[in-house]
């Protein structure tokens, strides 16, 4: 493997230094608490680099998403929704409703001016943000939705499975509990490589990374954990597929040896 691909890493985290660290020092003068709280540090810091980088990732993963997300429709839960970079990519006549899931609150902003411009309004119902929780939260979410009468027909996931705690339980909860009968996870996450070379600097790296951005890991085998996730079936309590149809793609030009090595999933929901 070379050596610059190994190294790739240094370039980003050096590039997040200079972005996030003014930011963050003001965040820490204006509450020092934050120094005695790492994963809210953590949150901060990564606030301000995807303000600087949420754009140019956008642009990077458009050949992706927009090969994914105009099969979206109905109600949208979008995981992770960072600054609202997804709803762009809708078609407005499909998705009604666009719920937007971000824990950090500092990006709330962001998500409304974006899905505001893509026709989505809080004053109509069409935009939910709910109130600042992880994916995980499963009982805040579902309240949330409950509140506002609202069933999934689509779980988004852009680039957020990477971050979340408890991955596989959670996801797996989400799919089951939240996701409507006959609905669709539609995802594009950066995975683990098939490639052992490669997936072992992922694992290397992996613990500096998720200390600088907010949880994220590099070797999350994401795309075979959905692939191989099930249901129970609630007659029989007997272990069935989750998933009536599946598809799985790669990112176009992307080269096998990447340390960010991404799968692209429509995954539809049995119906029940
Ligand atoms: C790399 S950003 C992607 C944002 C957005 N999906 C996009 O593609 O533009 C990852 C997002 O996951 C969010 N995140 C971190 N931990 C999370 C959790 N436990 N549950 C849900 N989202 C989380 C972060 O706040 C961040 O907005």
């Amino acid at each position: 493997m070379k050596v610059s691909v190994a190294l790739s890493p240094l370039a980003d985290l050096r590039a997040a230094i200079r972005v996030a660290t003014f930011p963050t020092l003001k965040a820490v003068w204006a509450n020092p608490t934050l120094l005695f709280r790492p994963a809210s540090l953590s949150r901060v810091f990564f606030g301000a680099v995807w303000v600087a980088f949420a754009k140019p990732t956008d642009e990077g993963g458009r050949g992706p998403k927009l090969s994914l997300l105009p099969h979206a429709t109905g109600t949208v839960l979008d995981l992770g929704a960072g600054l609202g970079h997804s709803v762009g990519y809708f078609d407005r006549k499909a998705v009604k409703v666009y719920v937007a899931l971000e824990p950090n609150e500092m990006m709330h902003a962001g998500i409304r001016e974006r899905a505001n411009a893509a026709g989505y309004h809080e004053e109509d119902g069409s935009l939910l943000i709910l109130r600042p929780c992880g994916a995980e939260d499963l009982a805040s979410i579902k309240a949330q939705l409950d509140g506002a009468g609202v069933r999934v027909d689509t779980l988004v996931s852009l680039l957020t499975l990477c971050s979340i705690p408890n991955p596989q339980q959670t996801l797996t909860r989400l799919v089951r509990e939240i996701l409507a009968p006959g609905g669709q996870l539609l995802f594009y996450e950066h995975v683990r490589s098939p490639l052992r070379d490669v997936a072992w600097w992922q694992g290397l790296w992996t613990p500096v990374w998720r200390v600088a951005f907010d949880g994220c890991c590099l070797d999350r085998p994401t795309h075979v954990w959905v692939a191989e996730m099930t249901d129970v079936n609630v007659a029989t309590g007997e272990s069935i597929g989750m998933w009536s149809e599946q598809k799985l793609w790669g990112k176009e030009g992307e080269p096998d040896e990447h340390l960010f090595w991404h799968r692209v999933g429509r995954f539809v929901k049995h119906s029940g």
